[in-house]
């Protein structure tokens, strides 16, 4: 299994980045529950046949779609060890745990949050960001909240992000039981960041009509393009407002490791916490997000509760008071602090920063292809390592929606989809460390094939 999955990884290339799952494979998951047992070969073998070949393909370097870290073999051992030892990380005194302390600790470091900054890895960014949420109501609205709920406070609590926000922002709302009537999605400028005067305005503006703001969510990478909000000047303004400031940097806050990428994050270490992804530019497998806070009082109240069965103790397993599982709603908790601790002391932080630099690097030469050839368009500037773009014909919305399922089905790159201001665009995400400019222009080169015989039967169709 081991040999294969090294296989795998090292020729990767040679393999379409994702290819459309026959009927006959996709049936074969549709067998009943198995009473008899089976050999591990030959589970094995249906792995590496039925289940290896139709996977998203975000391992191959012509993978671009979305926002989806490669991995390595390192994280991919990491985790083999972690499933060996089985360790539960919701509590207890164990080692396990101090290899995410230590973690926490670096994470801090690497931030220029204070020591007394609390952390702790979830499943992914949208989960952070719904702790952020959540430790942030219990700051406007007192440990009360926990029992009483919001619906006996006369406090209507509004929250403020960029319209280019990741959607689980809205989604924390929800979850939190705030709504998401009461967050405000806040117009973007040209460079699509959020525009701070608007968000001012619409500050004082429930204010005035008597709804209390109490958070705002700026974006360290928008999930569209890219984009950094002004962290410093949201940190200045959430402080002169009296507002939690919160930052969601999924993919973008790793590029603190990047020389180049770091001082545009300025602003970051003035957050009161910060949600993001080892999984995404830290090249950790999925999954490992993490979430950052500050005031580590304010989180442990808003998780923490007594439990005669988390009954903790001086010495014994139940020492090492408090737990991971006192500072989110996991119990069960996977060892993914040991991915991210291997990846970061087996490649160090240099080399991690440098593959981040290099994926921004790649997305400037795909601008620049773009920009040299009449037939495409860019549709959005280029921040850090996302690409829109699209193929310019009579019918563009349509023609690049086909051209990004054909590029997907062609096995040649995958990029995703998205809507920019009412266009079409096809989106490369550059993420992946084993991407080089040679897959930058199999992707140009595919997209005008594809979009050439596309508008050719257009024509076609068109002429009676
Ligand atoms: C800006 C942003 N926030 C949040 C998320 C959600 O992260 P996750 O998928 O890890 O929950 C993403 C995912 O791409 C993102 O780009």
């Amino acid at each position: 299994m081991l040999d294969d999955m090294l296989d795998y990884l090292e020729h990767i290339r040679q393999r379409p980045v994702w290819q459309p799952i026959p009927p006959a494979v996709r049936a074969a998951f549709k067998a009943p529950l198995p009473e008899q047992p089976t050999e591990l070969a030959a589970v094995h073998q249906t792995f590496m046949e039925d289940i290896l070949p139709y996977a998203v393909g975000n391992a191959h370097p012509g993978f671009m779609g979305w926002v989806h870290g490669g991995g390595t073999p390192v994280g991919m051992l990491a985790e083999m060890l972690a499933a060996g030892l089985n360790a539960n990380l919701g509590g207890r005194d164990q080692i396990p745990i101090e290899v995410e302390r230590q973690v926490v600790r670096w994470v801090r470091t690497l931030f220029g949050f204070p020591e007394s900054a609390s952390g702790l890895f979830v499943n992914g960014t949208s989960m952070a960001n719904l702790i952020a949420v959540l430790v942030a109501r219990t700051g406007a609205l007192g440990t009360r909240v926990r029992q009483e709920g919001i619906a006996a406070s006369d406090t209507r609590l509004v929250a403020y992000t960029s319209a280019g926000a990741h959607g689980c922002i809205a989604q924390a709302m929800d979850l939190s039981g705030l709504g998401t009537a009461s967050l405000r999605l806040i117009p973007m400028s040209e460079r699509y960041e959020l525009n701070l005067g608007a968000l001012e305005q619409a500050i004082h503006a429930d204010r005035r009509a008597g709804l209390t703001p109490f958070f705002i969510a700026g974006t360290a990478g928008s999930v569209d393009v890219g984009a950094i909000d002004d962290l410093d000047a949201l940190a200045r303004l959430a402080n002169s407002e009296g507002l939690w400031f919160h930052v969601d940097g999924a993919y973008g806050a790793l590029g603190m490791l990047a020389a180049d990428i770091a001082p545009r994050l300025k602003g970051i270490e003035h957050a009161d916490s910060l949600a993001f992804d080892f999984h995404k530019w830290g090249q950790v497998p999925y999954d490992a997000g993490f979430i950052l806070i500050r005031d580590s009082a304010l989180h442990l109240d808003t998780f923490s509760s007594p439990a005669a069965y988390l009954k903790r103790a001086s010495r014994g397993l139940a020492a090492g008071s408090p737990w991971p599982c006192d500072f989110g709603p996991d119990l069960s908790r996977s060892f993914r602090a040991l991915k991210a601790w291997f990846t970061i002391k087996v490649y160090g932080t240099a080399k991690l920063g440098e593959a981040i630099s290099r994926t921004c690097a790649l997305a400037r030469y795909l601008q620049m292809r773009i920009e040299t050839e009449p037939r495409l368009e860019l549709l959005a500037p280029v921040s850090l390592n996302i690409v829109c773009f699209r193929y310019c014909c009579q019918d563009p919305d349509i023609a690049n929606t086909r051209i990004v399922s054909t590029l997907q089905e062609s096995g040649i790159a995958a990029p995703s989809l998205t809507t920019l201001n009412g266009r079409v665009a096809i989106r490369a995400a550059i993420v992946n460390h084993r991407t080089e400019s040679a897959d930058i222009d199999a992707l140009i080169q595919a997209t005008l094939e594809i979009g050439a015989a596309h508008s050719k039967t257009h024509m076609q169709s068109k002429t009676p």
